[in-house]
């Protein structure tokens, strides 16, 4: 949970419903948002300890060092190398493009991990890969966005595979359960100072801007569940979410 995500959003904003506010240019807004300077993570200790949390929960998911893993708009993804040594190859799939040319340049020397664009996903090989993890991304994406993500996820991953879909936002969890989940990870791990001190620039922040303007998109359980149907797979809730946010939900989904 980063301090992006504690602000209010717009009440109506669901994939289950016809959305209020999102336009095409929705998509571009929000990489754009995240191609900036932005002040997403409160310190880099957050910053560093949100990656690492979820190299961890990604690798609870791989069965295999043979496995192809596919992370699906993975951002800065500082702990990727152990993700990658926990299996034999790594795609790490990236729309905006400063955080793409990072990602080249900080794992160019890491034989495992390919750095990608969203559309060379489409040039990949069907049936190629074991494990898509996507990750605190669909909330950024309008219907068609996210039902296109989905057909280009079920062409690559093979019969047996699976695909992790984590951090949605079920329509009742607001933005004190964030806070408090922002909070909690902050105390356990020692930047309880920087993220009281993130709270207010959020609030003050592009972010909130944008998110007030733009929403984040939610989902209910049955909802994604059926969304994840219509695109041809089958899918059940995790036990627990992604990373630090329990009041969150990942899915679990296959052919
Ligand atoms: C909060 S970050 C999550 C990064 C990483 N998966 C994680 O768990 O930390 C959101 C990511 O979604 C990407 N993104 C934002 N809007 C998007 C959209 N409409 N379509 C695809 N990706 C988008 C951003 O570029 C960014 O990498």
């Amino acid at each position: 949970m980063s301090a992006h995500d504690l602000t209010h959003d717009l009440p109506t904003c669901s994939w289950g419903q016809e959305p209020c506010c999102r336009t095409p240019n929705a998509m571009n807004e929000w990489i754009d948002y995240y191609d900036s300077t932005h002040t997403i993570y409160v310190s880099s200790l957050h910053r560093d300890l949100h990656f690492e949390a979820i190299a961890r929960d990604i690798i609870r998911y791989i069965t295999s060092p043979d496995a192809v893993v596919l992370d699906y708009a993975c951002g800065e993804a500082l702990s990727a190398a152990k993700v990658a040594d926990a299996c034999a190859k790594l795609y790490l799939a990236e729309p905006a493009p400063r955080v793409r040319g990072r990602l080249n340049a900080r794992f160019a020397p890491n034989t495992k991990i390919r750095v990608r664009s969203l559309d060379d996903l489409k040039k990949m090989d069907e049936n190629s890969v074991d494990l898509v993890v996507m990750n605190g991304v669909a909330q950024y994406m309008t219907p068609a966005e996210l039902d296109s993500a989905f057909e280009v996820i079920h062409r690559l991953l093979k019969p047996a595979g699976r695909f992790v879909l984590g951090d949605i936002l079920p329509p009742g969890v607001g933005m004190i359960r964030d806070v408090l989940a922002l909070l909690r990870f902050a105390a356990t791990d020692g930047f309880l100072r920087d993220a009281l001190i993130g709270l207010i620039s959020t609030a003050l922040s592009d972010y909130r801007q944008l998110r007030k303007r733009i929403g984040l998109q939610r989902c209910s359980q049955d909802e994604m569940i059926a969304k994840l149907g219509a695109a041809g797979f089958s899918a059940m809730r995790a036990p627990r979410n992604i990373g630090h946010n329990p009041w969150r939900m990942t899915f679990v989904a296959h052919h």
